[in-house]
């Protein structure tokens, strides 16, 4: 044990401060997720080896050490990607453990890759690995997968955003050990009402999550809540339910971590309103006449229902758009 910080630690430290001296110049000389010098740090999407980029499954394809996010990376996509490689857990090592690991591979000439569950840059801490790889003078990027949240939102066909019950999506944590009591914001996003809170590394924690929200006034007890355990694994499993109801069901079916806690009336899919962008086939009326804000919000609203750019305003309405 030393008293002070260790080297790598303060490596750390020093690279959190990178923000002050501007962007990267790497930042414009690629594309996200394009092939780049070092170690790629690769999201493996939620479980299922088909919902890997075909970016990163080139990259672990090629790999001769995979450093893995532990249980969270299914062993599916394990034995069908990395069977030639040497594979290390990163679970329960620290960075002193990790960055010399990838550092001397590298170095060695052996192809590594990194690999975080869902996508690196939710509750990944893929940065500090990064920056820390960087002052020992290894590059590294990142290579974007799929969250898990998007992966829950497909098990329950629904979607995160839904034309008239959620206009926006919170991807958040409760309290704990990482987080103080006053930096839990699950109750604020409930209470929005057209938030759909994605709650992360809260498994565990399901009852106390509802308990303090069931305190709130401005929440509804009936607000809508699903738990997706593994999604897309062979073992996926949905619970359904309310703010009132969701933390004894989890309980009693024994789930403590891996799962996605979806709250919010799109978690059910029900209850939307056709969207402008489909506006008169579906509606059987007319877009203007429709449930959406054709009129009223002008040109950019219609650009971002097409999808297309602002000054594309008068391209047809229905294009592809998240809408
Ligand atoms: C350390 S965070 C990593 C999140 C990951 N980077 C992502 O984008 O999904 C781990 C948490 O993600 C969620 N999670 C990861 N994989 C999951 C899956 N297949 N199904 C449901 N939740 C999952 C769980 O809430 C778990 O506690």
């Amino acid at each position: 044990m030393t008293d002070g910080p260790t080297d790598s630690e303060s490596s750390v430290d020093a690279a959190g401060d990178r923000s002050e001296g501007g962007l990267d110049p790497r930042v414009r000389e690629h594309t996200a997720g394009e092939e780049q010098e070092g170690i790629p740090f690769i999201g493996a999407g939620p479980g299922d080896p088909g919902l890997l980029t075909l970016r990163g499954k080139e990259l672990v394809d090629e790999a001769d050490l995979v450093v893995h996010a532990g249980s969270l990376v299914s062993s599916a996509l394990l034995e069908e990607h990395c069977a030639d490689a040497e594979l290390v857990n990163s679970v329960g090592k620290d960075l002193e453990e990790l960055v010399p690991l990838m550092r001397d591979a590298h170095e060695e000439g052996r192809t590594v890759v990194r690999l975080h569950s869902g996508d690196p840059a939710v509750y990944g801490a893929a940065l500090e690995q990064i920056d820390a790889l960087e002052r020992e003078g290894v590059p590294a990027y990142v290579v974007p997968g799929v969250t898990s949240s998007f992966a829950a939102a497909a098990t329950l066909r629904t979607q995160l955003t839904l034309n008239g019950v959620a206009n926006h999506v919170a991807f958040t944590r409760p309290r704990g050990k990482t987080l103080d009591a006053e930096d839990d914001h699950i109750g604020e996003f409930v209470e929005m009402g057209d938030v759909t809170t994605c709650i992360y590394l809260g498994t565990h924690a399901v009852s106390d999550a509802m308990d303090r929200l069931l305190d709130r006034e401005g929440v509804d007890p009936e607000t809508p809540v699903a738990v997706v355990y593994h999604a897309s694994w062979d073992d996926e499993d949905v619970i359904t339910g309310t703010v009132a109801d969701i933390g004894g069901k989890v309980e009693a079916a024994g789930y403590r971590a891996s799962a996605m806690v979806l709250i919010g009336e799109a978690a059910t899919g029900a209850g939307y309103e056709r969207s402008y962008l489909y506006g008169d086939w579906a509606n059987g009326e007319s877009a203007n006449g429709g449930s959406a804000d054709a009129t009223s919000d002008g040109p950019s609203d219609a650009a971002d229902a097409g999808g297309a750019d602002a000054g594309d305003a008068a391209a047809p309405t229905n294009t592809e758009a998240d809408d």
